[in-house]
């Protein structure tokens, strides 16, 4: 929470959406590609199968979809919205960011945009900094989104990296309320010098890419799994009893722990270390396996869903990944939006906005480039020997 002027307001969850593209891997399906099998996965990891995006399908189109659910549930138009965060590692472009994109799908005309790269722990970073905006009263409404297409950046011949990720994306509405509750205490960290054990090599600006890049694989995930391994059942234990501390909450208090779902094993350690019980942690890796910065919000939505997480609950959000990075945030489930009397032309305008949000951003696209095409490059100015502008 946070003072805006005499009075505290707090960040709510109010919305929640997610997407999934439609296309199963199961392990049998991978161990088809590389010599793997369902009986060595599952016991090393818990994952039964993941979801591949297809051909039409990218961080972009999933994090709209995803957004757009969470925007409905919360039903609240995308015109209300002041700032969108899209956690990925897999952005569509290395510019323009993936949140502009999906801010100009949706016609969120009032938003700034940015992506945030925090690995898998992108999403928990991005609700962190999401509450802190609404809790200084920078805006209303924040639209915090992590999606991700792993299954374009993973190395298809390497068994030891391809059996654990999958595509998706979830997202989530913050809206600023003077009710105590939603976001109550978030804790971001890094330590670089893990950077090494969980890399994309190439792409960035130290290794653009070539064909040596290609031919070494080097635009795909490389992981050292078992130190990443350790590295994660050390955080994921440390910073959840920190952010339930600094909420003021100690651990009984918890309703529901939702991990990053990485790894059946870390979770199992991680909760072994904090001494809860299985029945506390939400699971659902088996089904999607690891969607980096999605994987978060697709759990708390499913969790949502199937009645694990009731208005008072208070839950807990823990990120871990690439950076090394790692964040948590202890949250109190609000109450479920009251459902707003609107009125004719209210319910006209909602039923219109997402097609005029389409049409909208087409005629702009065709608009630039005839602008272009007309007016040709600005005039160079000169400047005389006086200093004046010729
Ligand atoms: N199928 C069959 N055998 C496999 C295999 C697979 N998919 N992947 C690795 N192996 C083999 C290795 O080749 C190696 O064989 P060898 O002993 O003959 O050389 C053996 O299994 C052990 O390999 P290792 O990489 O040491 O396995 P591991 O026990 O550490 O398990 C992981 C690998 C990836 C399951 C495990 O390290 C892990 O879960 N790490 C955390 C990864 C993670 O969650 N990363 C994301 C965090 S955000």
């Amino acid at each position: 929470m946070g003072h805006v002027g005499d009075t505290l307001t707090y960040a709510h969850i109010v919305g929640w959406g997610k997407y999934v593209p439609p296309k199963v891997m199961t392990n049998a399906d991978i161990s088809k590609i590389v010599d793997t099998s369902d009986e060595w996965i599952v016991p090393r990891t818990g994952i039964r199968e993941r979801r591949i995006a297809g051909p039409k399908e990218s961080a972009f189109t999933m994090g709209y979809a995803a957004a757009r659910a969470a925007l409905d549930k919360a039903d609240i138009l995308p015109t209300e919205v002041g700032l969108i965060i899209c956690a990925t590692a897999t952005p569509e472009h290395t510019f323009p960011s993936t949140a502009s994109l999906i801010q100009d799908a949706l016609g969120a005309t009032h938003a700034g945009a940015f992506d945030l790269s925090a690995g898998c722990a992108g999403f928990v970073y991005a609700l962190s900094i999401g509450a802190q905006v609404i809790q200084g009263g920078g805006h209303q409404v924040i639209l915090v989104i992590g999606s991700e297409t792993l299954s374009r950046i993973t190395n298809w011949k390497d068994r030891g990296t391809c059996i654990l990720f999958g595509d998706g994306a979830g997202a989530v509405v913050l809206q600023a309320s003077e009710q105590r509750g939603g976001v109550l205490s978030t804790l971001v960290r890094s330590d670089g010098s893990g950077g090494d054990l969980l890399i994309v090599p190439a792409g960035g600006s130290k290794l653009p890419a070539s064909p040596e890049t290609i031919l070494r694989n080097q635009h795909t995930i490389q992981m050292d799994g078992r130190e990443v391994f350790r590295f994660a059942t050390r955080v994921v234990d440390k910073s959840t009893r920190e952010v339930v501390e600094k909420a003021g909450l100690t651990l009984d208090d918890i309703e529901l722990f939702v991990p990053h779902q990485a790894n059946l094993r870390i979770i199992q350690a991680a909760t072994r270390a904090l001494g809860v019980d299985e029945s506390r942690v939400f699971v659902n890796l088996e089904k999607y396996g690891n969607t980096s910065s999605a994987s978060v919000p697709l759990a708390l939505c499913e969790a949502v869903e199937c009645g694990r997480i009731r208005p008072g609950d208070h839950i807990v959000l823990i990120g871990f990944g690439a950076g090394l990075a790692w964040a948590a945030a202890t949250v109190q489930w609000g109450p479920p939006p009251e459902p707003r009397k609107r009125t004719v032309r209210e319910k006209a305008v909602r039923a219109a906005i997402y097609p005029f949000a389409q049409i909208r951003s087409r005629v702009l696209r065709v608009w630039y480039r005839i602008e272009s095409r007309l007016l040709g490059s600005p005039k160079p100015t000169s400047i005389d020997k006086d200093g004046k502008k010729k």
